[in-house]
């Protein structure tokens, strides 16, 4: 892989992958601001993200996460959690490409499901009849998008801090 000093790191996975508790261990590791997308929404919004995809509904969500995307993408240095379904638009996507290194934090579903079933935070998935089947659903349509990220780390059954750990190892080189 070649060099990319100054890139943005731009982690990105499924909803429960960890992103946003690994994010700022790495940051500090690697001693980068840390950025989360979903943060950015709460913040400039005043709501938290049920009440946004309550109220105002998931394109209006979706409006915001491109905005983060375009803010933090006009600087270096970030370590970035990036909100799981961002990805799935082609020019976000290319956004992250052009100004960072991705790095894809895979868990299987069941994992996902285990990380995430008491927490009602995410609407996309507290309000499903079956989780596990949303989940496996979400998951077959974006696995093969986020499988293009430069980096796939497996976040199965590890800890935050070891994650953290897995990433800097195989990265710490690259930028
Ligand atoms: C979403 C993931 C969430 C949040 C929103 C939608 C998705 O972020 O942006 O609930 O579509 O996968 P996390 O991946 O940080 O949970």
């Amino acid at each position: 892989m070649i060099k990319h000093p100054q890139k943005n790191i731009y982690l990105i996975g499924f909803m429960g992958s960890g992103k946003s508790t690994v994010g700022p261990l790495l940051a500090k590791k690697m001693n980068r601001a840390f950025f989360d997308t979903d943060e950015w929404i709460i913040n400039e919004t005043g709501k938290t993200i049920p009440e946004i995809f309550a109220e105002d509904g998931e394109q209006f969500f979706r409006e915001k996460e491109r905005e983060a995307i375009q803010i933090v993408c006009k600087f270096k240095n970030m370590l970035v959690s990036v909100g799981g379904g961002a990805v799935v638009d082609s020019s976000n996507w290319l956004t992250l490409k052009k100004s960072g290194l991705m790095v894809y934090l895979q868990c299987d579903a069941n994992e996902i499901l285990n990380r995430v079933k008491n927490d009602l935070n995410r609407p996309l998935l507290s309000q499903a009849e079956d989780r596990l089947e949303k989940i496996t659903s979400l998951l077959t349509q974006r696995a093969p998008i986020y499988e293009k990220a430069d980096i796939i780390i497996d976040a199965n059954n590890l800890t935050p801090e070891l994650i953290a750990e897995k990433i800097y190892q195989k990265i710490k080189d690259f930028v």
